[in-house]
């Protein structure tokens, strides 16, 4: 009787623990499929993506969640597994700029990760989002080993630097309808935008703002203007590029 429930016991403990390894060997497959939609991972050999997909956390957030705040101390990077996280930099008056919108595959946090540093920007979900989070000293030990990886965040560094100098560039020498123009025709050619004779783009007044260094006011008035002109067409939320040649020409690119 003892016996066998000892042996019930011990059938249990072994179903249990074979679950649990069960559960442990798919989690890192799952996370290691993940990782390699993100170009960085991509480069890494096979035993150091397990490790550190044995190691990634997945984090989901709602829509509008902070993910971090500036100022804050950054001991982990995350990758970008779905939706939209929206990089922001907030006046003390709570004027906002958008430094970047990063979609599945893109990582962000490299910067405090590398440096040590705290955090440059607020991170806050644009979309519900699904990230994996990677300890600084977990893939500090895997850049190390692996040059491939580092010259790949080189290049994530080295494009946002580019990123950035050319809207500041644009906001110091342009006038804020070709800034205008040269965002919505970037928004509506953006990968995973739908191509289409007339591209319609979903950002608000406010946020353009927000991406071109102005206020919802001034560009109300721009786009006011141009609706009247025929370039764009303002309809429920939505900015329709009805002619994408007048755009290109205002926005200096013809
Ligand atoms: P970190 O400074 O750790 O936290 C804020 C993150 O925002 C930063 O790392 C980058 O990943 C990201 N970031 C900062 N500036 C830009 C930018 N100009 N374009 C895109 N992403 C940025």
């Amino acid at each position: 009787m003892a016996r066998g429930l000892v042996s019930r016991r011990r059938q249990r403990a072994t179903s249990h623990e074979a679950i649990a390894i069960a559960i442990a060997a798919d989690i890192p497959d799952a996370i290691g499929s993940l990782l390699d939609r993100c170009a960085l991972f991509h480069v890494l050999d096979d035993a150091t993506k397990r490790q550190l997909a044995a190691r990634a956390q997945r984090r989901r957030y709602a829509v509008g969640e902070v993910i971090f705040r500036v100022g804050s101390p950054g001991d982990i990077m995350m990758a970008v597994v779905t939706g939209t996280v929206r990089i922001v930099a907030t006046s003390p008056q709570g004027k906002e700029i958008v430094l970047g919108d990063l979609k599945a595959g893109e990582v962000f946090g490299e910067i405090a990760l590398l440096d040590g540093g705290e955090r440059s920007a607020d991170a806050v979900a644009l979309t519900k989002c699904e990230l994996l989070a990677l300890e600084r000293r977990d893939l500090m030990a895997a850049l190390q080993r692996n040059p491939a990886a580092c010259l790949r965040l080189l290049e994530v560094v080295c494009k946002r630097l580019r990123e950035t100098d050319e809207r500041i560039t644009e906001i110091a020498f342009f006038e804020l309808p070709v800034r205008l123009a040269k965002v919505l025709l970037r928004t509506a050619a953006a990968p995973g935008a739908a191509r289409a004779a007339s591209p319609k783009v979903a950002l608000s007044q406010r946020e353009l703002g927000n991406m071109i260094g102005g206020t919802r006011e001034s560009v109300n008035r721009c786009l006011r203007d141009w609706q009247r002109r025929g370039v764009i067409r303002l309809a429920k939320g939505w900015i329709i590029l009805e002619d994408t040649a007048a755009l290109t020409e205002l926005a200096g690119l013809r």
